[in-house]
């Protein structure tokens, strides 16, 4: 799959998916309760390092974005899709200068040490070369936060779903991710299960001499 495909399958589809957004009851009664978990997840993660600054990669609509801001650390969303970019940009401009939208895409980070955290949340589905976009993350921020979907089921159906559009979708084995970890020259933190959606993988720069440890936590029940 191409990043244009990935691209305009959400340029075509920027108000369907931030209307998940709208509300968080209804979306958990519809099973997209993950969403909301994973946005928690990024900002405990952020709060806990102490992040003043976020890089939020592939923001969408920008949901990120209030939830980091009210705890005062300020945005970067970069999105490559115009549709998305105007919801982001819209949702930037009610929150007083804490949030700043660029468009373009993950290929085009090129910043060094700009950012305490990266967060990607709902990319590495869609991604050929995680591991590219787990190192660029990297060299931006010290922290790196991602959400990656559990083979199974559920992707099985997303693969079927979005690949009938030239889209497709990738399923991550928990036991992969200290591997993906390694070639991108981080360590794995914590690894926080969201139910059978998946994860969200805190991981971090490997501070040579240190022995690595993973935490891991049960948010799912
Ligand atoms: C599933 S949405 C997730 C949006 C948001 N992070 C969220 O959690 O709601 C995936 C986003 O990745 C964006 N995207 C597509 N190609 C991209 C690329 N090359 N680099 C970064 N983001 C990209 C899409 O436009 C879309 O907004």
């Amino acid at each position: 799959m191409s990043s244009g495909e990935f691209q305009s399958y959400f340029h075509e589809r920027a108000g369907r998916f931030a209307a998940f957004y709208s509300s968080e009851p209804v979306a958990r009664v519809l099973g997209r309760g993950p969403l909301f978990d994973r946005l928690e997840r990024a900002v405990d993660i952020s709060v806990q390092v102490e992040a003043s600054t976020v890089l939020d990669v592939g923001c969408g609509s920008g949901p990120l974005f209030a939830p980091l801001a009210a705890k005062g650390i300020h945005v970067t969303g970069i999105d490559p899709a115009d549709a998305m970019v105007a919801l982001a940009r819209e949702q930037a401009a009610v929150l007083s200068g804490m949030v700043v939208v660029d468009q373009r895409g993950w290929e085009q980070i090129d910043e060094i040490d700009a950012y305490d955290v990266a967060v990607a949340l709902g990319v590495f589905d869609y991604v050929d070369r995680p591991d590219e976009l787990l190192s660029r993350m990297g060299r931006a921020a010290r922290h790196v936060v991602g959400s990656f979907p559990s083979p199974g089921l559920r992707t099985g159906l997303r693969k079927i779903r979005y690949g009938a559009r030239g889209v497709g979708v990738h399923g991550y084995s928990r036991s992969g991710f200290e591997e993906l970890a390694a070639d991108s020259d981080l360590r794995v933190v914590e690894i926080i299960p969201l139910g059978r959606a998946g994860f969200v993988v805190h991981f971090s720069r490997i501070d040579r001499g240190r022995t690595p440890t993973v935490v891991e936590t049960d948010w799912s029940g």
